[in-house]
């Protein structure tokens, strides 16, 4: 299937996704997703607002404190299970969808995206029955043990840049641990998700564990966050949506957790491996078109490395493939959106205007037939650039590098943490002590040595500062979807005795 073909077929549809039944929107609107790679309408989906996302919240409280609260751990981590098998039995389909709907190449949403959806659902069907209290040593004739239940309602927002890992990040954890779920996929990217609820239903999940409601940010999004009946919510996105999401919620001091931008410090030190160093700062900035939260994209470069270094990368840059998506060989797809693209570019100009250079790319690139019509840019170098410019600070997500030089260790310390977000870093180098001391001195969630952009479920992910709050992944994410409750229990058989007796 090339996406010429899909872009010429007739729209999919799809309905919300209420408590087991697929359903037109109360207020009948519905909106479209263009295939970016050409602009072609790709689906037509019905948008959710409050009274949708009312119907959600009421369904998911209904399954929470029926059929879903009575199932034993066991058969929730199968449900999860089967759910993993029954993605994985769907890849090539879904991979592609994936491809139409996002603009990221085929390869990726094959290799990347849909191996990483089976495996969180796989990782967390196990923890369902190994969620366990603990008994504590408490002085006196008593008993002191916890209990960790699930929290109950969980709204979950995410973003179009992974739309159905970022689904899988989020459903995963919360349902292993016996939360029901209403989930808000991004307005550009609704399709894999709507594809998921079909497979939650056959896999057997009771009606309204898991709701989806597809719709805008500013409407569904906000009646998700808002909404007094949650326990919970949990954003991806831009750090600018999650301080709204924090003050939403603050009204009900409904929990949160986010997992918000970044702008990461990817650093090549002079006794890195040069190769080595290049494929990573590539794959830093240039993986999913480089609309990624943890994209490494502020380069560091040892000023005796610099000139080497820099005219490997351009070479490098100027041959990735971008083009057709759905073509196995593809390396770089559009971006997700025309509104995606016009940022991009804007940045181009701001660049220029404080003095950096366009060292390569900034542009699109002159592609044929319909993807003429595509939101493509090239991959994009920014050399000569300060870390206190605005193309050093601020979130691009597109495919662009901003290149910063440093003279010694700790001048460039000082430059990497000199930013408000703390999402991943990483560092290139042959000396091990350096690399283990940056990896503590760096205030970030993650970092990389010698490699970049590597993740597993069971290996937590998440942010310093202004990158957010929680950790996904791993046994951590079980902390964002679970309470502590302490047990006392007096075994004296005595009265208290505090007021005599
Ligand atoms: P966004 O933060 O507006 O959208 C992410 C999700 O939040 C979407 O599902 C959207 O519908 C929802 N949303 C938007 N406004 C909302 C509101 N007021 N209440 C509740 N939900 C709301 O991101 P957008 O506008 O798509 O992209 C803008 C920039 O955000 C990007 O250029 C990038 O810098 C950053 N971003 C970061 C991501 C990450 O993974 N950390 C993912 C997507 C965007
Ligand atoms: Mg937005």
């Amino acid at each position: 299937m090339s996406s010429s073909q899909t872009a010429s077929e007739s729209p999919r549809q799809y309905q919300l996704f209420i408590d087991g039944k697929w359903v037109d929107a109360e207020s009948g609107k519905t909106f479209t997703t263009p295939n970016p790679s050409t602009g072609e309408t790709l689906a037509e989906v019905a948008e959710a607002d409050k009274a949708d996302v009312d119907k959600a919240v009421a369904a998911a409280r209904r399954a929470f404190e029926g059929k879903w609260s009575k199932m034993s751990a066991r058969d929730r981590g199968r449900l999860l299970y089967k759910l993993s098998q029954l993605i994985e039995s769907k890849s090539s389909e879904l991979a592609a969808l994936e491809t139409a709907d996002n603009g990221k190449p085929i390869k990726e949403s094959t290799y990347i995206d849909l191996p990483g959806v089976v495996e969180n659902f796989e990782y967390f069907a196990g923890w369902a029955t190994k969620i366990e209290g603990e008994t504590i040593p408490v002085p006196g004739q008593m008993f002191n043990y916890t209990l960790r239940e699930p929290l109950g309602v969980c709204g979950q927002i995410i973003p179009w840049n992974f739309p159905l890992l970022m689904a899988a990040w989020k459903l995963a954890p919360a349902l292993a641990a016996g939360n029901t779920i209403v989930l808000k996929p991004a307005e550009q990217t609704p399709v894999t998700a709507m594809e998921l609820g079909k497979l939650f239903q056959e896999a057997g999940f009771p009606d309204g564990v898991v709701n989806i409601v597809p719709g805008y940010g500013e409407t569904a999004g906000a009646a998700l966050a808002s909404h007094p009946g949650i326990d919970k919510i949990a954003f991806t996105g831009s750090t600018e949506v999650g301080k709204i999401i924090a003050r939403t919620a603050a009204d009900n001091l409904t929990k949160v957790s986010l997992e918000l931008g970044g702008k990461a410090p990817n650093i090549v030190f002079a006794d890195a491996d040069i190769e080595q160093a290049v494929s990573g700062a590539m794959m830093g900035i240039f993986f999913n078109q480089g609309q990624v939260c943890c994209a490494g994209s502020r380069l560091f470069l040892d000023e005796r490395v610099k000139d080497e270094f820099l005219a490997r990368f351009k070479e490098r840059a100027e041959k990735v493939k971008v083009g057709d998506p759905m073509d196995a060989a593809t390396q770089m797809g559009p971006q997700v959106s025309a509104e995606q693209l016009a940022r991009v570019r804007g940045y181009v100009d701001i660049a220029r205007g404080e003095g950096a250079t366009v060292f390569t790319g900034g542009g699109s690139p002159e592609l044929e037939g319909n993807f003429k019509n595509g939101y493509f840019f090239q991959p994009t170098v920014f050399s000569e650039v300060q870390n206190s410019m605005r193309v050093a600070q601020e979130e691009i997500f597109g495919p662009v590098a901003s290149v910063i030089t440093f003279k010694d260790e700790k001048d460039l310390i000082k430059q990497a943490n000199d930013t408000i977000y703390g999402l991943s870093a990483g560092i290139w180098t042959k000396d091990i002590t350096r690399a283990h001391r940056f990896a503590k001195e760096i205030k970030a969630g993650t970092v990389w040595i010698n490699t970049f952009n590597m993740m597993n479920a069971a290996s937590p992910f998440g942010g310093y500062k202004q990158s957010g709050y929680g950790r996904e992944m791993g046994k951590h994410a079980l902390e964002l979807y679970t309470h502590v409750k302490s047990v006392w229990v007096d075994l004296s058989g005595k009265p208290i005795g505090w007021y005599g007796n």
